[in-house]
Formats: structure tokens, C-alpha cells, sequence
């Protein structure tokens, strides 16, 4: 008995996911098939009902539909409605259970694969929308000295510090503000760079960078040349840098583990997407 899976989003078609679950399928044996589903924007409600009509177990969720997936969830785990939006579903009975691994698998990305610690540094996050609510939790969750988040529209900013201000040591700033500060980790959870051109000024000071400092775009190419924020970063200092593919990869096994209860392998996970090994 197969059991099937699937990404809904829109775009769809540049979607990563079912290589990455088939090689997961492969290498747990869990017998599973992994589809892309491609939801009209007016229709996000209306695919999700026929592919569990059609007996779909599990979805992953993207843009544009993290939100959507939050409201029509009937359960969720507490990561998930914090960060009020959802990448995962898992069908349990008629409802869907929802949960959020996207920081979960940032966290476990940087901790595990790039041996960077968090617990007592200062962590700067940049940008307060839909991506930076998805990880605060999880970031938090690992005691960082401090967590100092500064975003363009400063209103957005306070909002996510209001939300998340009772998990741990979380404020805001207006990015100009971070002049003459420096942080040990800094993630980039804004779009910059995710359009392609000029990607125009980057979204903090070249001079935020601590010596020994890791930055993270959440940002990940479709190619294999830097990240505009991962170009910044290296060329204000960084010592280290890297972009979002490791965070994908490690969001996707923590869904695989949620559905399946088995967590696999990620070893070469980057070869297969890259052709080559990593290099952050
Ligand atoms: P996502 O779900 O990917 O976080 P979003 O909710 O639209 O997308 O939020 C995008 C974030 O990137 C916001 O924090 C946005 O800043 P504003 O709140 O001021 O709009 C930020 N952002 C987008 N483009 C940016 C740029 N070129 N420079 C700096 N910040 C940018």
C-alpha cells in the first residue's frame, strides 16, 4: 500500500520537495509517493479537499498558502500557531493536523550540519514577516544571549516582538539602529535577493558582522552561485555563510518524520540537490 504525499503551492513546478521525499522514501523504504500540486490562488481550500478525498495522507505547504493552511487546520502544535502560518499537514481521521518545521529545521540545520552554536550568542533576524515568524520560536528554543530583530517597517518588527516577547530575549530595531552593533549569527529572513536583478540595498549594515560571525540567508538559489545576502555577508566579513537549500532539506525531514515517525538520513542530501558536496 502506497501512500501518497504532495506540495501545494503556486508557483509549483520549481519545488525541490519531491526529489528531496523520494530520495527520503528510498532511503527509510517507507513506501510513499510525492507529488507536486499546483492550487489555483483562488483555490487553495479546494485542492486540499480533493487530495484528501482521493485519500492523501500529507501535504507541505508554500507560498502563497501558509496562512490559508493555518485557518483551515483543526489542530496545530504550538510552533505552528505562533508562527500563525503552516508548511505541514498531516491527515489524521476526516481533519488535518498542521505544524510548522520550517525553524525547526533552520535550527537543526545551523546546530547539527554547521555546528553553530546559538545557546548565549546574539542573534540578529532581519525582516518580520511570514519567514521570521516561522523561526523565532525554534531560535528561541535554543537560549540565545539575545535575539534583535530589525525589519524596514519597524511596526511589523514590534509586532513580532510583542508575539514572541514572553519565549525569550527578543527585541527590535530599526535596521539603521544596528549601525555600531555586532551579532555572532545573522539570519536573513526578508526577500531580499529572491528576485532576480539588482536586489538593491541589503537589509542591515556591512558592519554588523562579529569577528568569527556566521550569517544565514533563509533565501535559497535555484543555481549554484551565492545569494545576494550571502555575497553581502562574505564580502562584509562573515567569517562563514550559507544559504537556505540546508534549511529546506532538514524542514522536509522533520515533515517526513512527523508523517512517517521515522526521521532519514540527510548525509549528501546537498550532492544529489548540488552535484557537489557543501562548501558553507
Ligand atoms: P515572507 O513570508 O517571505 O517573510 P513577507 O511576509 O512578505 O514574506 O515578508 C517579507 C519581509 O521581507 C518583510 O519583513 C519585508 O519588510 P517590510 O515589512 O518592510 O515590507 C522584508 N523585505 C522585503 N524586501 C526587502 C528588501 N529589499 N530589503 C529589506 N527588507 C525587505
Amino acid at each position: 500500500m502506497t501512500d501518497r504525499y504532495a506540495v501545494v503551492g503556486n508557483p509549483i513546478a520549481h519545488s525541490k520537495s519531491p526529489i528531496i521525499h523520494a530520495e527520503f522514501a528510498r532511503r527509510t523504504g517507507e513506501p510513499i509517493v510525492y507529488e507536486r500540486l499546483l492550487a489555483p490562488l483562488d483555490g487553495f481550500a479546494a485542492t486540499v479537499a480533493r487530495f484528501a478525498a482521493e485519500g492523501g495522507k500529507g501535504l507541505n505547504v508554500t507560498v502563497p498558502f501558509k496562512v490559508e493552511a493555518f485557518a483551515m487546520a483543526t489542530a496545530c502544535t504550538e510552533r505552528a500557531r505562533l508562527a500563525k502560518a503552516v508548511n505541514t499537514l498531516k491527515r489524521v481521521g476526516d481533519h488535518w493536523h498542521a505544524d510548522n518545521t520550517d525553524g525547526a529545521g533552520l535550527v537543526h540545520d545551523l546546530i547539527e550540519n554547521l555546528g553553530v552554536t546559538l545557546t548565549g550568542r546574539r542573534v540578529a533576524v532581519l525582516g518580520a514577516g511570514g519567514a521570521a515568524h516561522g523561526i523565532l520560536k525554534p531560535i528561541l528554543d535554543a537560549k540565545p544571549a539575545e535575539v534583535v530583530v530589525a525589519n524596514r517597517t519597524p511596526a511589523s518588527a514590534a509586532a513580532l516582538v510583542q508575539d514572541f516577547g514572553r519565549h525569550g530575549p527578543v527585541t527590535a530595531v530599526a535596521p539603521r539602529d544596528l549601525g555600531g552593533r555586532t551579532f555572532d549569527v545573522v539570519i536573513n529572513a526578508t526577500s531580499f535577493g529572491m528576485r532576480e536583478g539588482d536586489p538593491g540595498p541589503a537589509p542591515c549594515p556591512g558592519s554588523i558582522f562579529a569577528p568569527g560571525s556566521f550569517a544565514y540567508d533563509l533565501v535559497y538559489p535555484q543555481t549554484d552561485v551565492p545569494t545576494p545576502f550571502v555575497a553581502f555577508a562574505r564580502a562584509s566579513g562573515a567569517v562563514r555563510a550559507a544559504d537556505g537549500l540546508g534549511m529546506l532539506i532538514e524542514q522536509a525531514a522533520e515533515s517526513f518524520f512527523i508523517w512517517r515517525g521515522v526521521r532519514p538520513d540527510t548525509t549528501s542530501m546537498f550532492t544529489l540537490l548540488r552535484g557537489h558536496p557543501r562548501v558553507d
